[in-house]
């Protein structure tokens, strides 16, 4: 696992970038899979939850989710542009002080953070090499439930995939992009004490809701 996942970030997912998610969130909203995270989050009926997101980006989740159901949040981010954009948009709306900002590659950080009620990891596991790390930091640090988005494993998104991955090797960029097993991200999920309980899918994106099983310290049965 590469240890230098900062430095990828911190060039794949720049200013320019940061700011035109911005822009684009202010103009339309969440995107349609987020849409689905946040849905599948309010339906736990949980109110004052703690959140961690996982590679918020421009902080999308935690910008809806301190409206509702959330009291606090931390956003774990590789990228210092996503996350000083965040960081500015929480100001406006009046979230300062409820969300903790943490430049970081998850993994290296994940030990030292608090638990928190919902987990959220955006279109985050495929732009990670290493799924199980990332998803075992994940599920240690979750109590309730944790929400994911992550490409489909279809012929055509795979396709895709490996057309966006052959553009970067040609222009010499370290970053890919990942489809990773979902049987096996389900199985390592399932080691940890959680149980998938809802999903629902994009033409790309596929959004599934774990949740943690009361015998293993969560409120699922
Ligand atoms: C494709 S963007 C998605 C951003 C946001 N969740 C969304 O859906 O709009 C992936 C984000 O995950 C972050 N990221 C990827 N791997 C990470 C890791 N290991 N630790 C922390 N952040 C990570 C990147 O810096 C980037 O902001």
């Amino acid at each position: 696992m590469p240890r230098h996942c900062c430095e990828i970030e911190n060039k794949t997912f720049g200013e320019a970038g940061a700011k035109a998610n911005l822009k684009k969130y202010r103009r339309r909203g969440p995107a349609k899979q987020t849409r689905m995270i946040l849905e599948a989050a309010r339906s736990l009926g949980i109110k004052n939850a703690t959140l961690l997101d996982v590679g918020g980006g421009i902080g999308t989740i935690h910008h809806e989710l301190l409206n509702d159901i959330a009291s606090t949040a931390a956003h774990v981010d590789a990228s210092a542009a996503y996350l000083k954009i965040a960081k500015e948009e929480a100001q406006r709306l009046g979230h300062d002080g409820r969300v903790e900002f943490i430049h970081a590659d998850f993994t290296d950080v994940a030990g030292g953070l608090p638990q928190a009620d919902v987990v959220t990891l955006d279109r985050v596991v495929c732009c990670y090499p290493n799924f199980r790390e990332l998803l075992k930091a994940a599920s240690s640090k979750c109590r309730k439930a944790i929400a994911l988005t992550y490409p489909r494993e279809t012929w055509y998104v795979k396709a895709i995939i490996s057309a966006m991955n052959l553009f970067q090797r040609l222009r010499r960029d370290p970053f890919r992009v990942f489809v990773h097993p979902v049987n096996e991200m389900e199985s390592l999920l399932n080691g940890e004490g959680f149980q998938r309980t809802s999903t629902r899918r994009l033409f790309v994106w596929e959004m599934s809701l774990y949740r943690k099983l009361a015998e293993q310290g969560g409120d699922f049965n």
